[in-house]
């Protein structure tokens, strides 16, 4: 396959996002030979920075980052700054002739993508001046990638949405779910679609509920700013949880295309049951983090860190119970969690099957074990089926044994980072793992009558100490289904 070629444009290149993911991802990208030497980078920031400055700041990431440092000066040549106003007219005038000059320079036949990795106030903005200012108009194709918040709530959402359809087509806008481009979340649908064993047993007569965790050690680190108007909801669910709700309950698509595939997501999204204001207490708890203690280390409580508030009431965790009213999934719970501060940094999907219908192996009042498939997503990848054989010796008892499959057995892989593969997918054109406008509006719907609840104390706020794995009242949400989170490592 031919490498494609473009001029990135990265605004807010100065930035963390950038630092951490954006720049090790393109030299991936080059070590790897995905993309070869037809690529420019131009980062767009306020700070009055030199090229070479840029380039010592981009190899300086990848030398922490990766470890490496091969060929770096011929990488980093490909790199240029250029200071930026984003409300002046002007400024992209100037940007619209560099790029012009490393099309040239880069052979890059006219292709653009402008990725957004800043703060969101300025998305509108920047998609309506590229377009006044002539910068989508080139002899190849321009694409708008979009980094998350997208909104934070149903209205706002869509008024960024329209400002930047403005500009763009929704085929040309890249709305970026990290979490979309991770090895084990591309490979839920494998798993489902590509098993006999699977699929025949992939509804409501077979699985008894889902669960999907996402639990993270790191507190809100020096986002306080940023997490106090988000919270957890905002920050997890609506976008990354609901994501992988979608692809674990949607129906197979008749084509493996991007439309098709979306259009199965979408009508997942149709098909979760809206919870009002109301009814949000019985099917979601919120929860912060207190002090509290992880191995040996001392943790502050949330509202003891840095730009927060110290009456805060803003959930650092978040549990719920989602329900999916069609013939597939009526009455199976998917549950899902996800927080900071807790005690491991784990995803988790564990599919948990019903019970056999009678009980020949146990002693009176013990159930035997269900059967689970955990789809490890990170830090360890893999699935793990857990079944029940013979336990040692004559007694006629059985025991759960775990059948693991781990990428490690799996010979050479080596799982690219999320930002690579989502990369690389915008550079060829395709937008299978990016959420689609359908689907970002959906799922605010689904999510802002919980905020709004919230935000009238309409339910409790719980608190949980920090290094643990959340307030009992998410235990208790399972306790009353007769169910039971599952461990996470
Ligand atoms: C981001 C959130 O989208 O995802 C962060 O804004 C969170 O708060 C991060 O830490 C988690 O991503 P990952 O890939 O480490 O699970």
């Amino acid at each position: 396959q031919e490498h494609p070629k473009s001029v990135i444009v990265i605004f807010g290149a100065t930035g963390d996002l950038a630092k951490r993911k954006l720049f090790p991802s393109i030299y991936r990208l080059v070590q790897n030979e995905k993309i070869g030497k037809e690529f420019a980078v131009v980062g767009v920031g306020r700070r009055p920075w030199t090229n070479d400055e840029f380039r010592n700041n981009v190899s300086d990431s990848i030398q922490s980052s990766l470890k490496e440092s091969k060929d770096l000066n011929d990488f980093t040549s490909h790199f240029y700054y250029h200071p930026f106003d984003v409300t002046n007219p002007s400024s992209y005038l100037e940007l619209n002739d560099l790029l012009g000059q490393l099309d040239g320079t880069y052979q890059t036949e006219g292709n653009r993508i402008f990725y957004l990795a800043m703060a969101p106030e300025f998305f509108g903005t920047i998609a309506q001046n590229l377009k006044k200012q002539g910068l989508t108009e080139t002899n190849g194709w321009s694409r708008l990638v979009i980094e998350k918040p997208f909104g934070h709530d149903l209205p706002s959402a869509e008024q960024l949405n329209q400002e930047i359809r403005e500009a763009f087509n929704e085929n040309q806008i890249y709305r970026i779910d990290h979490y979309l481009g991770k090895e084990m979340v591309q490979n839920i649908e494998v798993i489902r679609f590509a098993n006999a064993m699977f699929e025949p047993l992939w509804n409501n007569r077979y699985i008894s509920n889902i669960q999907v965790t996402s639990s993270e050690v790191l507190g809100v680190e020096d986002r306080g700013r940023y997490y106090e108007n988000s919270g957890a909801l905002r920050d997890m669910v609506q976008n990354h949880l609901l994501q992988m709700v979608a692809l674990l309950a949607m129906e197979p698509p008749i084509k493996l295309t991007t439309d098709e595939i979306r259009s199965e997501k979408v009508k997942v999204f149709r098909a979760l049951r809206s919870i009002s204001e109301d009814e949000v207490k019985n099917y979601f708890v919120r929860g912060q983090y207190t002090s509290g203690k992880l191995g040996d280390k001392e943790l502050i409580g949330y509202r003891e860190e840095n730009n927060v508030d110290n009456e805060s009431q803003t959930e650092t965790f978040v549990a719920g119970k989602l329900l999916i009213d069609n013939f597939r999934w009526a009455g199976v719970p998917f549950y899902i969690r996800t927080g900071k501060r807790m005690a491991a940094k784990s995803t988790k999907i564990v599919v948990q099957f019903k019970d056999i219908p009678m009980n020949l192996y146990y002693k009176k009042g013990e159930t035997v074990p269900p059967n689970l498939l955990v789809i490890n997503i990170q830090p360890d990848e893999g699935i793990t089926l857990q079944l029940n054989v013979k336990k040692d010796g004559d007694a006629g008892d059985s025991m759960p044994v775990k059948l693991d499959l781990t990428n490690d057995f799996l010979d050479g892989i080596n799982t690219p980072e999320a930002y690579e593969k989502l990369l690389y997918d915008c550079m060829r054109g395709d937008a299978t793992n990016f959420t689609h406008w359908d689907e970002v509006a959906l799922s605010w719907s689904f999510v802002d009558p919980i905020s709004e609840a919230w935000k009238k104390g309409k339910a409790e706020l719980a608190t949980y100490p920090a290094g643990s794995m959340g307030p009992k009242e998410a235990d208790e949400m399972l306790e009353k289904d007769g169910n039971q989170w599952w461990p996470v490592n």
